[in-house]
């Protein structure tokens, strides 16, 4: 089973709401995954989704309200796969921490979208667009679960 970790700034808008549409598209495709999130800076450690986030995933019929914001730990590198940024500014954050060997497993979220390869998603924090945001990522999702599904051991 692949194991995927999305990654945000602050681990309250993006990969929460990537983390959770994964989730769910993987279970209704039933490709089993390991799906979590985390952020590059500690500013929200221990928060709850924006809920702006929320409302978006509530939409969906997806339940995280008892998550809270963590950042990305050292044992990560190790425990997944895949970790897939949201934007270029994490990618670098990424790459300058990843343990050695590790930097071949971090792609950002919509380098695997036809089209829109070089584009960041969008960050609601500022945009205030979680529509929009949502949108891009689902965009991703059947690309991703390929992914995962062709790259199965
Ligand atoms: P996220 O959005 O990285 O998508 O979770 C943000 C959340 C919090 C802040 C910035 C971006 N902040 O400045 O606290």
């Amino acid at each position: 089973m692949k194991r995927v970790l999305f990654v945000c700034l602050g681990n309250i808008c993006r990969s929460p709401m990537a983390e959770g549409l994964m989730r769910a598209y993987s279970q209704e495709q039933g490709v089993p995954l390991v799906v979590d999130s985390a952020a590059t800076s500690a500013w929200e450690v221990g928060n709850p989704l924006h809920p702006g986030t929320a409302k978006i995933l509530r939409q969906a019929g997806i339940d995280m309200s008892g998550m809270q914001a963590r950042q990305i730990r050292l044992e990560d590198w190790q425990k997944y796969d895949y970790i897939i940024p949201m934007d270029h500014d994490n990618l670098t954050d990424l790459e300058s921490s990843a343990p050695a060997g590790h930097k071949a497993k971090v792609a950002t979220y919509l380098s695997v979208v036809p089209g829109k390869e070089a584009q960041d998603v969008p960050d609601p924090w500022y945009t205030g667009d979680f529509n929009e945001t949502r949108d891009l990522l689902q965009a991703g999702l059947p690309y991703w679960l390929a992914k995962f599904r062709d790259e199965q051991e």
